[in-house]
């Protein structure tokens, strides 16, 4: 059974005093971060010189969520930086499987990303080149979004679609995640649960990752 992983999208994070933010957050599995380039999406976050300085930040993982026209040129550069895992969107690589390739080959843990209205089928032929599928239950740009629902029906879709194919990919979801709608997420299937501000939103970061962490487990195990 894959276990439930956390990665706080530091978006939601206080940018003026980000070393100390990635540091309150020592207990999750990874740190999200949202790499957006004003194109692909209608907003403009941070490139690979504040990932170099959140890597120095942090023992955790990387989950680098790349947002960004012509990936395939990027790739290296957000390796170099300082990226574990590297998530692309279907979306916007014409030549994905190339693509999900250069990151293997980087010595990186490759991910592929869809829109809420991008079907599954559109992985099919790629999810035996991944570890991991990130589905996104906002439209990509901004934090804060309200969930969209019909996310669960494709997260478990896609879990059968898997399973059936005998592939060991992790299920991330990305968008208006919280506390009181974990379970949901989990039950349908995923294991890697991002949240931005459900974690960046609330008082106490590690107490709100471990309540995050319990219910997912829980819906697991349900
Ligand atoms: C949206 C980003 C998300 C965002 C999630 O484009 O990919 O990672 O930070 O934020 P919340 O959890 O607040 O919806
Ligand atoms: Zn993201």
């Amino acid at each position: 059974m894959l276990p439930i992983r956390i990665s706080p999208s530091i978006l939601s994070a206080d940018f003026g005093k980000l070393a100390e933010e990635v540091a309150a957050i020592s207990t999750a599995d990874y740190v999200h971060v949202d790499v957006m380039d004003g194109h692909f999406v209608p907003n403009l976050t941070i490139g690979p010189i504040v990932i170099e300085a959140v890597r120095r930040a942090t023992k955790l993982p990387l989950d680098v969520h790349l947002m960004i026209e012509n990936a395939e040129q990027w790739v290296a550069v957000y390796a170099k930086a300082g990226a574990d895992l590297i998530g692309v969107h279907v979306e916007a690589c014409p030549h994905l499987h190339r693509t999900i390739g250069q990151i293997r080959e980087l010595g990186k843990k490759a991910c592929v990303v869809l829109n809420p209205a991008t079907p599954i089928e559109a992985i099919e032929w790629v999810l035996r080149d991944v570890q991991q599928v990130l589905i996104m239950s906002v439209n990509p740009g901004f934090g804060g979004q309200k969930f969209i629902p019909s996310a669960l029906e494709k997260i478990t879709k896609l879990r059968r679609m898997i399973d059936e194919r005998g592939y060991t990919v992790e299920i991330e979801v990305d968008g208006g995640i919280k506390i009181d709608n974990v379970e949901e997420v989990v039950r349908a299937g995923a294991n890697v649960i991002v949240s931005g501000s459900g974690v960046f939103g609330t008082k106490d970061y590690a107490a709100t990752i471990a309540e995050l962490r319990r219910r997912g487990e829980a819906a697991r195990r349900a």
